[in-house]
Formats: C-alpha cells, sequence, structure tokens
C-alpha cells in the first residue's frame, strides 16, 4: 500500500523540547516562534507572519480581519478543503463558488467578475497543490471594486507567482504545516500580513482578546463574541525537519536550504475575542 504521506521524523525532536523545558518556555511564542516567524517574513517577504496552530486557525483569524457581516458575500472555488469555506461561514458570510479550471484545478479567474455583486467582500483563491492561481487579474478585480483577497495558500509553502510567494500577494495567506502538507510540524500554520494596518488587530486575536503579545499597545478589552478557534499548542516537528543534519532536509535540500525553524515550535493561534475598548496606557 501507498501511503497518503510519511510525517518527517529526524530524531532530533527531544532535543529541542528539552531545550524548550530546559528555557521554561513551552507554551510558545518563545525563542524558537520568534526564529520562526521571523524567518517566514525575511524568507516571503512579507510585514508579518504570525503562526498559527493550523492553516483552519489562519483562515479564520483572516475572515474575522476581513470584518464581514452577516449577508457580505465571499468567492470561492468549488473545490477546495472544507476549511476555505467554513472559516468565512463561521463569521456570518454567504458563499459564492466559482468553478475551477481544468487544467489546475484552481478558480478560474475568468469566472470572478460575473460572481461579484455590490456584497462581496472577499475572494479566496486556493492554490491548488501549490501551483498558483492566476493572481493578476484576480487583485486587479479586487482592486477595481474594493474587495480583499485572503489566499488559501495551505499547500503553496515555497511556492511563487511570478516571482512572489504565494500567500504574500492578497491581504492575507494562510499556510498549513499540517503533517500531510510539504513543509509539515505536524500540526501548524501561518497567517502572512500584507499590510501594516492589519497588524494590531491580528496580535489581538491571536492572543485570545489580550495585549500579551509584545507587540500589542496596553488595552483594556473584553470578548467582542468573535468566536474562538483555539488554543496554544507546540510542536516539536518544525524544529526537527530544518535543522541541518536533518535526513528529512537534506532529502529535500533545494527547497529547505535555509529553513531554520528551529523549535519546540509553537504555533499559537486564533481567532479569539477581538479587544472592543481601549484605554490610555498606565502612567
Ligand atoms: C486548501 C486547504 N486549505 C486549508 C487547509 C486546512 O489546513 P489545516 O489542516 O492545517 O487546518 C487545508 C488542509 O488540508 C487545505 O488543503
Amino acid at each position: 500500500m501507498i501511503s497518503f504521506n510519511m510525517p518527517p521524523y529526524v530524531g532530533t525532536e527531544f532535543t529541542y523540547i528539552q531545550e524548550a523545558i530546559d528555557e521554561l518556555k513551552i507554551c510558545g511564542d518563545g525563542t524558537f516562534t520568534h526564529q520562526c516567524s521571523t524567518w517566514l517574513e525575511e524568507r516571503f517577504g512579507t510585514r508579518r507572519a504570525l503562526l498559527t496552530t493550523s492553516g483552519t486557525s489562519a483562515l479564520e483569524m483572516a475572515a474575522a480581519l476581513c470584518d464581514i457581516k452577516p449577508g457580505d458575500e465571499v468567492i470561492l472555488p468549488s473545490f477546495t478543503f472544507s476549511s476555505t469555506a467554513t472559516a468565512f461561514v463561521g463569521q456570518g458570510a454567504r458563499l459564492k463558488f466559482i468553478d475551477v479550471r481544468p487544467d489546475t484545478m484552481n478558480m478560474d479567474e475568468r469566472l470572478v467578475e460575473a460572481a461579484i455583486t455590490p456584497r462581496t467582500k472577499v475572494i479566496v483563491p486556493v492554490h491548488y497543490a501549490g501551483v498558483a492561481c492566476e493572481m493578476d487579474p484576480i487583485m486587479d478585480l479586487a482592486q477595481a471594486h474594493g474587495i480583499r483577497v485572503v489566499e488559501d495558500a495551505a499547500q503553496g509553502v515555497m511556492s511563487t507567482y511570478r516571482g512572489r510567494a504565494l500567500g504574500t500577494i492578497g491581504d492575507f495567506g494562510c499556510y498549513s504545516f499540517h503533517e500531510t502538507k510539504n513543509y509539515s510540524m505536524g500540526e501548524g500554520g501561518a497567517l502572512l500580513i500584507r499590510d501594516e494596518e492589519h497588524i494590531e488587530q491580528a496580535e489581538i486575536f491571536r492572543e485570545k482578546g489580550t495585549n500579551r503579545s509584545p507587540c500589542s499597545p496596553p488595552i483594556c478589552g473584553h470578548s467582542s463574541g468573535r468566536r474562538i478557534a483555539s488554543t496554544k499548542t507546540a510542536s516539536p516537528h518544525g524544529t526537527a525537519i530544518a535543522t541541518p543534519s536533518s535526513p528529512w532536509r537534506s532529502r529535500n535540500a533545494s527547497s529547505f536550504s535555509t529553513f531554520p525553524l528551529t523549535a519546540y515550535t509553537t504555533l499559537i493561534c486564533s481567532i479569539s475575542s477581538a479587544a472592543t475598548s481601549r484605554t490610555a496606557p498606565p502612567s
């Protein structure tokens, strides 16, 4: 029988777990998380990369950051994984599925314009199997109509479109590091944020409505009622598979040559409550 996927285990996982334990930091957002997100930002050229517990959590965060109101419409391909859709349904969106191209199995960019209505809030191109959607016409339409673009690049880590990393072209990009993906942490994901204006709110969502992120301003908040996806988790795999001596890494050397995903990684997550009121910092 041919396995669907082989989870990468390379033997250094326990070393990194021990390191995290020794640092008294096992909940995520420690040294390893920082190294990992900095690497993603520098390698892909995105303003901010936030590690999440899954690609689904990244999609849910992106949907919340698009500020969808009940009845707003989201255009997505009819062929994708369930959470591309459920992330937006969770925010009250109406889904408008459009057909995929037979050659790539990606959203047919020629069908997007006809699906746009005055209620359209977001277009979600899914880069199936790491093959890029035709992003230029999609971005042109989004810009012309004031629509946000959330790239589901769950399967597209290290792939590019006209020289740009998938996940960095739209307003938000969502990666998955699930065991079945090309870059795995067991479970994990990342939200890539293109524009400065979304970073503060994203940090608060990810830290469950608090300002625990060192990047957040002082806040005094309470839950806005946003759905909470999940809580922090951690995985040793991101670390181990990325280390220079890793056999898995040498098998995948061409694309992994500079990946310092060291860590008891971390991955945090998600949609939480948005802080709804703020106060000045205590003097
Ligand atoms: C296209 C697509 N989007 C989203 C996801 C969800 O990622 P995760 O399993 O990390 O939540 C997947 C995973 O299979 C996927 O293939």
